[in-house]
């Protein structure tokens, strides 16, 4: 692994010193960095550095519609665990954490950053909750079929398997700098789920639907000033179309469209009578319905869109550009409805932020030994 990019430090330095006066002067610690980085290959950021740092890596992250509240990021400092046992069981910690009585707080664990000739450990989830995704023999999948690849290989590495419901909790996979995987079951009382009944149909809580509350993202890499943080989980709240117009509606997914069209009288044989687009409201509406009942933090995507144009305003007066993505900001179903539709958005990119790395099944690692379960 090389030293780090010495120029990449110095900006993010500037941008710290320049936002946060309070600090004190940028030359001293800039000629810190500079020796730190010329003796070790690398340097440490102070904690309001690496505060700061993940808090912009979110305003920088163009695809997230919810970043009004980016200032308001729980950092969790953990840059000195490196086991894979002390991963997950932070891990763990960080679910408790971030919903304290069922309400949502933004929040980011930053473990050990990837050093030269030392990296850092790995999560292999890409979010800490996921359900498992069971391909059946007559090719249909129990669970989330977008974690049939993961399911399989966590079983081929000693998973037992849940109890093989739709909605079976995926272990935690964790390496640390040797790199043999491990892995972690979590326990129920870090995994708060919602289960879904709909305002109007009584029928509908007897499709036995629930999604978990946390949306947490394990397997992106935060980079600050040229250092990678390979383990940075972090998570917001939901968006009511994550989970009602993705999720269970894409057809690679969950593909609910049809049941809840059949159980709403829909004629389905037909798209022009516009079934899809029903069910899905309706799918939506139980959704948002069913986290306000649970008193389970949730927003939907107008007040979501319109926080977000907010946001863009002050991010403007700030005299910053805030890059965004139009077609991940806008949400997926009502675009049109919903302001942030009517506009196009500044493209650049800009750091710190959060990058994607090769995941397990992209590196091999189904065929690692394994000495955690
Ligand atoms: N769309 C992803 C999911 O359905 C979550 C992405 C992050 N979302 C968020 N609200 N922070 O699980």
């Amino acid at each position: 692994m090389q030293e780090i990019d010495v120029a990449a430090a110095e900006d993010f330095l500037r941008l710290f010193h320049a936002e946060n006066p309070a600090a004190g002067p940028l030359e001293p610690r800039l000629r810190q960095v500079q020796m730190e980085i010329y003796t070790t290959g690398t340097y440490t950021h102070t904690p309001e550095e690496l505060t700061f740092g993940a808090r912009v890596a979110w305003r920088n992250n163009a695809r997230c519609i919810g970043r009004l509240y980016w200032h308001s990021l729980q950092v969790r400092d953990r840059r000195w665990v490196t086991t894979a046992e002390g991963v997950a069981a932070e891990c763990v910690g960080h679910l408790r954490e971030a919903a304290p009585a069922r309400k949502v707080r933004p929040t980011i664990t930053v473990f050990a950053p990837d050093r030269p000739g030392r990296p850092g450990p790995r999560i292999w989830n890409e979010q800490l909750i996921r359900y498992a995704g069971y391909a059946m023999d007559d090719g249909t999948v129990i669970g989330d079929p977008r974690y049939v690849d993961f399911t399989t290989m966590v079983r081929k590495l000693g998973w037992p398997g849940g109890s093989g419901t739709h909605f079976d909790v995926l272990p935690l996979l964790v390496s640390a700098a040797d790199g043999s995987p491990r892995m972690f079951t979590l326990p129920d009382d870090a995994v708060l789920e919602v289960e879904l009944t709909h305002p109007s149909y009584r029928w509908f809580a007897s499709l036995g639907l629930r999604w978990h509350a946390v949306p947490a993202i394990s397997n992106m890499c935060l980079e600050i000033g040229g250092i990678h943080y390979g383990a940075a989980p972090f998570n917001g709240w939901y968006m009511g179309t994550e989970i009602g117009a993705r999720n269970f509606a894409d057809i690679d997914r969950y593909d609910l469209m049809p049941i809840i069209a059949h159980l709403l009288g829909l004629d389905t044989t037909t798209d022009r009578s516009l079934w899809r687009d029903h069910a899905m409201v309706e799918l939506n509406v139980a959704v948002l319905h069913s986290f306000d009942q649970a008193g389970v933090t949730i927003t939907d995507h107008h007040t979501e869109s319109r926080r977000f144009l907010t946001h863009v305003a002050r991010e403007e007066k700030a005299g910053r550009v805030c890059p965004a993505d139009w077609s991940w900001i806008v949400p997926p179903i009502s675009g049109s409805a919903t302001p942030v539709f009517h506009r196009y958005y500044d493209e650049a990119e800009l750091k710190p932020n959060f990058a994607h790395h090769p995941d397990a099944l992209e590196r091999g690692l189904g065929h690692a030994s394994v000495t955690g379960w």
